[in-house]
């Protein structure tokens, strides 16, 4: 391959369903440094919403058939339902593609780690979209940490509350979350990635052991859980996480504890309280121990396309590609991810007993 960094990246789609073309395509059709040449997807409805966005490239029913008749690609984008994620993200590094592939990078971790091993031998970047990273206030909480304002971070609770599955596009199989054979899971499958690193970001460890509880509330429609709950224990603190897509309300709550204060957010409403002092009377006692600032940093919660986090996860992609950096940090912890949904169903399935993580990743 040529110099890359000094011409537009040429990319490939594969699925262009709601994510891709609600999230993905608007971003880099807003970008200089990315050119998408290709689209694969089986459904024909969609084949013909994606030629409708993107004229100019040109559109297959698989992706065999665009690996074999496009030339000079640099990457492929994955964005199908996520059973079928682990063979089309090992044809492209078969190719000598980088890989950009959403979450969950796989449904099992023995796939997850045989791309990661895949992706060390062809020297192709493997990249998964954890974009939650790249939320507005998600990154405000990392400054806030990183400042050292709260101290070292002891535990942390995530909750994300929905109202439904997430639904894919309507000309396809729009109910695919709740069908395991497309799915490999429910709630924790789809959204547990999420969870999951940004756990791993703020407790600055990987977690050891985890239990879990998951329940389907309508057993005789979908195979599928819609509530997820688990306690991790790391090195360094404990998370709670609860997952639901059987709430009230569409939001996102997050609680950071840290030794010195604490973060709270609601969806885009941000508080950092940090103790006056450490020592003292303590609130019982009368004393005002905390200094409290709040503010609200737009997020865009609401808008599930996420198009501004995607341009922020693109740039991290087109550096890993440039500084060759084929099985970086968030690879790493795409195989975490989903060696710990992995660990999670078992626990769950095995009435919440405690089970231990392996989390080292063997050979790479
Ligand atoms: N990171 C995020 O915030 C975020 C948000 C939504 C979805 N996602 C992820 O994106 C992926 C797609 O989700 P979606 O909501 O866009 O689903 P979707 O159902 O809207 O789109 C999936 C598309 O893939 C196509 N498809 C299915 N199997 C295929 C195959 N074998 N080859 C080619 N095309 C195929 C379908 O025809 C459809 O157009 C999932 O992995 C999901 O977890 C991530």
């Amino acid at each position: 391959m040529d110099n890359a960094s000094n011409r537009p990246l040429k990319g490939a789609l594969i699925g262009y369903g709601f994510i891709q073309s609600k999230g993905h395509v608007p971003a880099y059709l807003q970008r200089k440094d990315v050119e998408i040449v290709a689209v694969a997807d089986l459904c024909e409805a969609r084949r013909g919403a994606a030629q409708e966005m993107l004229p100019e490239a040109r559109v297959y029913t698989d992706h065999e058939i665009l690996f074999e008749q496009e030339e000079g690609l640099d990457f492929v984008d994955i964005a199908t339902p996520p059973s079928v994620h682990a063979d089309i993200a090992m044809a492209a590094l078969g190719r000598g593609l980088h890989v950009l592939c959403e979450k969950p990078l796989t449904t099992e971790p023995e796939d997850a780690l045989a791309l990661l091993k895949a992706a060390k031998s062809h020297k192709r970047v493997l990249f998964p979209c954890h974009n939650y990273k790249h939320a507005p206030v998600v990154k405000a909480i990392r400054q806030v940490i990183e400042s050292g304002k709260i101290g070292k971070v002891r535990s942390v609770t995530l909750n994300t509350f929905r109202n439904t599955h997430a639904k894919g596009v309507p000309e396809w199989k729009t109910h695919w979350r709740r069908e395991h054979r497309h799915s490999g899971g429910g709630i924790a499958m789809d959204h547990g990635s999420h969870t999951f690193y940004l756990t791993f970001d703020w407790l600055k460890s990987y977690p050891t052991r985890v239990t879990a509880k998951m329940t389907n509330l309508e057993p005789e429609k979908y195979d599928t859980e819609d509530n997820f709950s688990a306690v991790l224990t790391f090195p360094t603190g404990m998370a709670h996480v609860h997952l639901t897509w059987t709430a009230g309300v569409r939001k996102v709550i997050y609680t950071i504890q840290g030794e010195r204060g604490a973060i709270t957010v609601d969806d885009d409403e941000i508080q950092v309280a940090r103790m006056r002092s450490t020592e003292g009377p303590d609130v019982a006692q009368g004393a005002i121990a905390w200094d409290v600032e709040k503010s609200s940093i737009s997020s865009d919660w609401m808008d599930a396309s996420h198009v501004q986090w995607f341009s922020s996860l693109f740039d991290q992609f087109r550096d890993a590609i440039h500084r060759e950096d084929f099985v970086g940090r968030e690879a790493r912890e795409a195989y975490l991810c989903v060696q710990l949904i992995a660990h999670a169903y078992r626990s769950a399935q095995e009435g919440c007993r405690e089970l231990t993580l392996p989390g080292e990743i063997p050979g790479i």
